[in-house]
């Protein structure tokens, strides 16, 4: 029988990091000895330039590539089908994702259908990807889903559910974290996706299932966010900044692979999957009041959370130095000018019950540090609306 408290610690991702890092893409790859990639990514990276940044790397090193510019925001399984149709008629043998959340799933989901015979659908359900995806590096261009690291790719199935396939065969080989690509992200993006990957240290640091190698990656996610989210959303040339809030989302992606999440995660899915509230604002507007839910699980933790927000706690009780974490989330998320409401962000206090009965579907309710119900659930979406 197993100790108590036993855990595991997996993170197979290399990462290359720092201003300028994808010229490294063909060195990397050289070390790989492929063939021919498939660049998957979307039209609007395509028209910012940015995809021509990561593709005049590939041209300059002589290496061939097709491109599979269509991904769409929460990506449909056609999108992911297109991607692999694109990727077998071109005779592709890796992948690299140019993107957010979005493009690096539709590279992951395409490459667990590249190398495992069935539908999407049939690997939604856990253990069922048995093969390795084909060789994927990442680049992303928002701070959000950390996707570069995780074991985790959403899609939107045909009744507009968001459906996980979750393994560690899915985890992307590379991940270049280069603050060309994100610089200058528009302020409603780079804060959402700020706060998300707020969110996913937070929820981490807490969870049950947290253990010292997560919490010591989350504690620094939450420090760099808490100091660089301000800047680096609100600057069109600070790439130092902008490299830390790409470094701390990965760091952050690093812990909640391990941990997984909790209730902000289960009750803000449905808030974007019936209202289409960007994922990291739906986070930003309920993580503090799931936090003040919380604090009475583990006090300490939250004030462990407020020192590194920055707050100074020395001399207050644990329950008032959470209090003070959850004044510090509350603070950055109006400072990035993150809606303060559900209803403000478009939400009809009507769906309440919907949302609710949504959101205790998640496995994320059952790692939440303090049991929640039905009640509880809806009682946090009304203190929220
Ligand atoms: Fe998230």
């Amino acid at each position: 029988m197993s100790a108590p408290n036993l855990f595991t610690y997996f993170a197979p991702t290399q990462l290359s990091v720092g201003r300028g890092a994808v010229a490294t893409i063909p060195d990397i790859l050289a070390k790989q000895g492929h063939g021919k990639g498939l660049v998957v990514t979307d039209p609007g990276l395509v028209a910012a330039g940015l995809v021509d940044r990561v593709t005049s790397v590939l041209d300059s090193a002589d290496l061939p590539y097709a491109v599979y510019d269509q991904v769409k925001e929460n990506p449909p399984i056609e999108v992911v089908e297109a991607c692999l149709n694109r990727y077998l008629s071109e005779d592709c043998d890796y992948l690299v994702a140019v993107g957010g959340g979005s493009s690096m799933d539709t590279a992951k989901t395409a490459g667990v259908l590249a190398t495992n015979e069935g539908k999407i659908g049939e690997f939604f359900v856990a253990g069922k990807v048995t093969n390795r995806i084909p060789f994927t590096l990442c680049v992303p261009t928002t701070y959000g889903t950390a996707s570069e690291v995780t074991p985790f790719a959403v899609v939107t199935d045909g009744n507009h559910f968001k459906a996980s396939v979750v393994s560690p065969n899915i985890i992307p080989q590379v991940g270049v974290l280069d603050s060309a690509m994100a610089v200058g992200l528009p302020m409603p993006i780079a804060a959402a996706t700020g706060m998300d990957a707020l969110t996913h240290a937070i929820e981490s640091y807490v969870a049950l299932t947290a253990s010292p190698l997560s919490e010591g990656l989350a504690l620094h996610a939450i420090r760099l966010i808490s100091k660089y989210l301000r800047q680096a959303a609100s600057s069109s040339t600070n790439h130092f900044a902008t490299e830390q809030m790409l470094i701390a989302s990965t760091l952050a992606g690093m812990a909640f692979s391990q941990s997984r999440l909790g209730n902000v995660h289960a009750m803000s899915h449905p808030v974007s999957g019936h209202y289409g509230v960007p994922h990291g604002v739906a986070n930003a507007v309920l993580l503090p009041r799931v936090m003040n839910y919380n604090k009475i699980a583990c006090p300490v933790k939250f004030a462990e959370i407020a020192t590194a927000m920055g707050e100074d706690v020395s001399d207050l009780s644990p329950l008032d130095g959470a209090e003070c974490a959850i004044g510090a989330v509350e603070q950055l998320s109006e400072d990035v000018c993150i809606p303060a409401t559900l209803s403000t962000a478009g939400v009809d206090p009507e769906g309440i019950p919907t949302l609710a009965a949504d959101a205790m579907k998640s496995p994320n309710t059952q790692i939440n540090p303090r049991s929640t119900t039905l009640e509880d659930v809806t009682l946090i979406y009304e203190e929220a609306i």
